[in-house]
């Protein structure tokens, strides 16, 4: 059976081809939890590049936890105009409350308990703001890890043991040296490398480790059940 590959490959090469994006800043500090849990909230169902104005916007609209909790509804729902998924805004203006009252909590299982935190979003505040060792899966890192381990059974039903294997990572100690830039090498190597038609597996850290390369197949993982 495969093994997921060293991820100290993937930390080298995100050393070097690191995007700089908004919420990370220009270098490799870990950026304030609130930045990370709005970055991570709008990237949801917006791109990278969509998202880059409205973070910085909405930012300096509502620079911390408190100010987006003091806001009224209408404010903050003017401010996510165009961004749809208006759930997503009442989630955060609602989480927002809990945390200017609480504080941030620095795990996955309190994060969880803010309302509108989900289990992907716990686990990308966790790794990326607080350094907990957690691997937070998105489509991206679903499909990383799908051609990694060449798994064959079709998304939805395999998600959970994606989400699973690649929380295995973190049995490495150089991914749990630096779970948040960990978390964010492999976006990363998803977005660049990774991508779901015509992987550049010749310019991946870990082409030398990838079943689904082996085998030939990594452009057609992750098989989906059709609709
Ligand atoms: N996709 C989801 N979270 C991301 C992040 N922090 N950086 C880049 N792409 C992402």
């Amino acid at each position: 059976t495969p093994s997921l590959p060293d991820p100290a490959l993937l930390l080298a090469w995100y050393d070097r081809h690191r995007r700089v994006l908004p919420w990370r800043g220009d270098d490799a500090s870990r950026p304030d939890p609130y930045r990370v849990w709005l970055s991570e909230v709008m990237l949801q169902q917006t791109t990278v590049a969509a998202v880059g104005p409205r973070y910085t916007r909405f930012l300096a609209r509502f620079p911390d936890v408190q100010a987006l909790a003091a806001a009224g509804w209408e404010e903050v729902a003017e401010e996510w105009a165009g961004l749809g998924y208006y759930a997503r805004a009442r989630n955060l203006h609602a989480g927002a409350k809990a945390l200017a009252a609480q504080g941030f909590p620095r795990t996955v299982e309190g994060l969880r308990a803010i309302p509108g935190i989900g289990p992907y979003t716990a686990s990308a505040v966790a790794a990326i703001a607080f350094g907990q060792p957690v691997v937070p899966a998105d489509g991206n890192v679903e499909r990383v890890v799908a051609r990694l381990m060449r798994e064959e059974t079709p998304l939805p039903a395999a998600k959970p043991r994606l989400t699973a294997l690649a929380q295995g990572f973190m049995a490495h100690a150089a991914a749990r040296a630096r779970p948040s830039d960990f978390a964010q090498a492999l976006f990363d190597l998803g977005a660049t490398i990774c991508t779901p038609r015509n992987p550049a597996c010749a310019l991946c850290p870990f082409r030398d480790g990838c079943s689904a390369r082996a085998a030939g197949v990594q452009a057609e993982l992750p098989r989906k059940t059709p609709k």
